[in-house]
């Protein structure tokens, strides 16, 4: 796990203005060459949350099976993607090889593509990754060929050891300078994917530094981590999750913020808890990764992760990211077609059910509101004025709305 202490955060958090007058320039290349491969957030897995180091070919092919026979696919998770430690040894010739866990990955790719699935791999610009093993610094070139002919379709690359060749920890380093090499390394990956005319997701993973999210498309960014790491833990999640409010402007088709990946079904969470964390993600147009192991769910995960009325919102193609519209946790997400999605959460810890009264002319509703229950998949019929839901602890109550 890698930690960033809140004041390297802090000192860089200040210097988002500067760093997009300084990376204008090359950004102007990078948009223009942007490959739209995310109209819609990317969903699908990734190895991480659950397998962490452990992760080996056979789990992958297994998760590739599984998100088949199980719906999964069909339901829209299309990516299968190795987190961190895949990464091998370089050959003399400097390309990257993967580990004994992985014995050949243009073969993994091919059986994920066979299944009619994406294929996804994990790099970091430094020479190391989070975990340790072979980043890409020195070879980004060299390795995006090789992710291209292994068929790779999506790239998470993790800022990790990095920060200590832009001396990010350095005191004496100017952080203008530190910000501009990290933009340019994020640049460089950008350029090495678009040389290999193959489509791949490009992910960036640096915990939110710098705003990201306000110069993210300037190199090239699909997606972009708004935070530093999730956890299995409600408090976590929320923090996480509720944190996004405010960064709406920045998300939109082709250009997501990622709040990270889905803990559902890992264990540390009540299914009302894991009920809110792919609620919110869905209100928040975020990526959706399951990071559980899909060989081993109860039916509860299965119709969390399979609510597709819910996908429906998250994937909504205008690809509006929701708003907080009121305390304590009332959310909002316009849909295609007129109709809002609303979501009223129970963010407040207490050991009761809270009832929350959605007043709908706060929501822009003028008339009476036609309305669904996305988790109870039930038509509420015509309601007028507002509606007071009794929303369980920890828990979501996630409305369809229209006139
Ligand atoms: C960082 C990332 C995580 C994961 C690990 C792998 O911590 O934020 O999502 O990729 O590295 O080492």
């Amino acid at each position: 796990m890698r930690l960033m202490p809140s004041e390297v955060a802090r000192r860089f958090l200040g210097f988002a203005a500067g760093a997009v007058i300084l990376i204008s320039t090359l950004g102007a290349t990078a948009a223009a060459q942007s490959q739209r491969l995310a109209s819609t957030p990317p969903m699908g897995w990734n190895s991480w949350n659950h397998f962490s180091e452990k992760v080996t070919e056979s789990d992958v092919r297994a998760t590739a099976d599984v998100i088949v026979a199980n719906g999964m696919r069909d339901a829209g998770y299309i990516y299968v993607n190795i987190d961190d430690s895949w990464e091998g040894q370089r050959d003399a010739q400097g390309n990257i090889h993967p580990n004994g866990k992985f014995p050949d990955m243009k073969a993994l790719a091919d059986y994920v593509h066979s299944k009619g699935l994406k294929f996804g791999i994990y790099s970091s610009p430094g020479p190391k990754t989070c975990a340790g093993y072979e980043g890409s610094y020195g070879h980004e070139e060299q390795d995006a060929n090789t992710y291209a002919q292994w068929g790779v379709d999506y790239l998470k690359y993790d800022l990790c050891s990095y920060e200590s060749i832009m001396k990010l920890w350095d005191p004496s380093q100017d952080p203008r300078k530190a910000l501009a090499m990290m933009q340019q390394a994020y640049e460089k990956m950008h350029q090495a994917l678009v040389n290999t005319h193959r489509p791949i997701v490009y992910s960036l993973c640096q915990y939110g530094i710098d705003s990201v999210w306000k110069w993210g498309p300037k190199v090239g960014a699909d997606l972009w981590r708004t935070t530093d790491d999730i956890s299995d833990t409600y408090r976590s999640m929320a923090l996480i999750g509720f944190s996004q409010a405010g960064l709406e402007k920045y998300a939109g088709p082709d250009h997501w913020n990622d709040p990270d990946m889905l803990e559902v079904g890992n264990g540390g969470m009540k299914p009302d808890e894991y009920r809110t964390q792919m609620s919110l993600w869905a209100m928040l147009a975020a990526p959706l990764l399951a990071g559980n192991d899909l060989s081993k769910m109860d039916d509860t995960t299965k119709s969390i992760l399979m609510n597709r009325e819910v996908i429906a919102v998250d994937q909504d193609r205008l690809g509006i990211q929701g708003t907080r519209v009121e305390p304590p946790q009332i959310w909002m997400k316009p849909l295609s077609g007129g109709a809002k999605a609303v979501a009223i959460f129970n963010y407040v810890l207490d050991d009761e059910a809270n009832p929350i009264t959605l007043q709908f002319a706060d929501l822009g509703f003028r008339g009476p509101v036609h309305a669904r229950d996305l988790w109870a998949h039930k038509d509420l019929g015509t309601l007028r004025g507002s509606y007071t839901v009794i929303v369980p602890r920890g828990g979501v109550v996630m409305l369809r709305l229209w006139e």
